[in-house]
């Protein structure tokens, strides 16, 4: 494969053709902040943290899913794109409960967000969902990543136990028809609850230690009824 030379910030480097401004700029030494990029998971450019400038282009681009081409110069961290990341870290943080999600609040830290500067923000709230054994779907919590869904489909599982429902402010994460869980085709692989970066998904045995229940209550609570005898053939 050819090679492309780039410039991050000054900085020349000869990358191997194909290879994304996001990896490009790792190779130079620069940290693109991301949320919904995932490494094992295919890039659908949705969160726009990762924003940077490419001169001679207008608008901001994404960096996880923009390629580089011979000659690109590529700005990471202007003025510009700074801004942008800040505001819509300001605009999560207006509307999605964002306290188990420790690599946005470091992010948050890091770009000086006012977290309060849209009070009136209508917050997406919803009740937890607990309706299986294994994990909890806490889609207050929710960014609309949609890592879970990709790896419940062809990005790992092939299983499509959920996928986006409702338009707008409504968008939302869910099973088809809203079905409980163990009426879905949700094998409980847990990978969906491994890439969640929010804790929007999270082991029901995680989140009843952190209430205080004894080993022997988490076990009762959730290994999924009494244990069935089988059919001699
Ligand atoms: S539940 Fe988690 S992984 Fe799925 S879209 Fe929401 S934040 Fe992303
Ligand atoms: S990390 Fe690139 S758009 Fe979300």
């Amino acid at each position: 494969m050819a090679d492309i030379n780039v410039t991050i910030d000054a900085d020349a480097v000869t990358v191997p053709a194909g290879t994304t401004i996001l990896k490009a700029a790792e190779k130079a030494g620069r940290q693109i902040p991301t949320i919904c990029y995932h490494d094992h998971c295919t890039a659908n450019g949705l969160c726009r943290i990762c924003v940077v400038e490419v001169d001679g282009v207008k608008p901001l681009v994404p960096a996880c899913l923009n390629r580089v081409s011979e000659g690109m110069k590529v700005s990471t961290s202007s003025t510009r794109a700074e801004r942008s990341r800040r505001t819509i870290l300001e605009m999560l943080a207006s509307a999605v409960d964002l306290s188990e999600a420790p690599e946005i609040q470091k992010f948050i830290d890091a770009y000086r967000a006012d977290t309060a500067r849209f009070p009136d923000a209508e917050r997406r709230e919803y009740p937890v969902l607990d309706d299986n054994p294994m994990y909890l779907r806490d889609y207050s919590k929710c960014i609309l990543c949609w890592r879970c869904v990709q790896v419940c489909a062809e990005d790992a599982q092939y299983t499509y136990a959920i996928n986006f429902k409702g338009r707008g402010f409504e968008t939302g994460i869910a099973t088809f028809f809203d079905k409980p869980m163990p009426e879905t085709t949700c094998v409980f692989c847990g990978q969906c609850v491994g890439v969640c970066p929010t804790g929007a998904l999270k082991p029901k045995r995680e989140s009843l230690l952190e209430q205080g229940l004894s080993l022997d209550e988490i076990m009762q609570a959730t290994r999924g009824g009494k244990k069935r005898r089988r059919k001699s053939p």
